[in-house]
């Protein structure tokens, strides 16, 4: 089993979901969803199709605001104890804090070092600094040897794995104390997937990681913890939810433990 490790190291903190729910105008997709995301672990969201685990995964950095008509209720605190959903909070601030990578990989149609450039500048930094926070982020995913000749061509040139790990390295490169991937491996074939799965196994202890997956052996390799998501009383919630191996090992909800089991779902 990974052990839950604790981090003195950064300032993280982890995340405490508390009666969280997302509803889409009359529609509740997701109904009072309680989670402990522990502090730079890796915390796994699986699930059968369409129970609400994208819906919450954006309610956490708050692309839900961006959804006409959506809206989130309850309590998503981080280690600081900031209410996340706070309709005052700095959303640009967040965004930086808490990053996002999706199943589809979305480099910007631009070129490599323009990926980089224009979230860093964005967020503040000086021009001068951007190269080098770009190498070291490309270093971090295995890309730099495979790219450094060609950073100012097109981001689209690149393969899907590549692009993906692009998509990482463009989110690492802002800092953040928190990544959200949502199926990141599952338009990628078998090579590309384990790749990319290794490099977010390398983000234990450095980074909270909270990522979902259709792939349960990918969850039960790589997470600490899981939540298993399932639909009741029409929404989406999280029936079953700890550390990976005790939840694997013998879920107390009867369902959750034959869609672990390949059973169902
Ligand atoms: N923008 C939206 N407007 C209205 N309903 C939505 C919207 N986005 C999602 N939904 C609905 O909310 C429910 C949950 O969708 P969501 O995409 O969060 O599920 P999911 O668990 O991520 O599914 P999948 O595993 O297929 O990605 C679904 O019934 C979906 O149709
Ligand atoms: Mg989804």
């Amino acid at each position: 089993m990974n052990p839950t490790p604790t981090c003195s190291s950064c300032a993280c903190g982890g995340l405490t979901l508390s009666g969280v729910s997302v509803r889409y105008r009359n529609f509740t997709a997701v109904h009072d969803v309680h989670l402990t995301i522990p502090d730079c672990g890796i915390t796994a969201l699986v699930g059968p199709s369409g129970c609400g685990k994208s819906s919450l995964l954006n309610a956490i950095n708050r692309l839900t605001d961006l959804i006409p008509g959506c809206r989130v209720e309850g309590s998503i605190l981080d280690g600081a104890g900031t209410e996340l959903t706070d309709p005052g909070l700095d959303v640009l601030a967040l965004r930086r804090r808490i990053g996002m990578v999706f199943q589809k990989p979305n480099p910007f149609p631009h070129s490599i070092r323009r990926n980089f450039e224009i979230p860093l500048r964005e967020h503040g930094l000086a021009r001068a600094r951007v190269d080098e926070v770009m190498e070291k982020n490309l270093r971090e995913v295995g890309l730099w040897d495979e790219v450094s000749s060609r950073l100012d061509e097109s981001a689209l040139k690149l393969s899907g794995g590549q692009q993906q790990r692009l998509c990482i390295a463009r989110a690492l490169a802002l800092d953040p104390e928190v990544i959200l991937f949502d199926e990141p491996c599952s338009a990628l074939d078998p090579i590309a997937s384990a790749v990319v799965e290794e490099h977010i196994d390398a983000l234990r202890g450095r980074v909270t990681v909270v990522i979902v997956t259709h792939n349960l052996a990918q969850a039960r390799r790589i997470a600490d913890r899981v939540g298993v998501f399932w639909i009741r009383g029409g929404a989406g919630t999280i029936v079953e939810e700890g550390e990976v191996e005790a939840v694997f090992g013998g879920a107390g909800d009867e369902e959750a433990r034959r869609y672990l089991a390949g059973g169902a779902g």
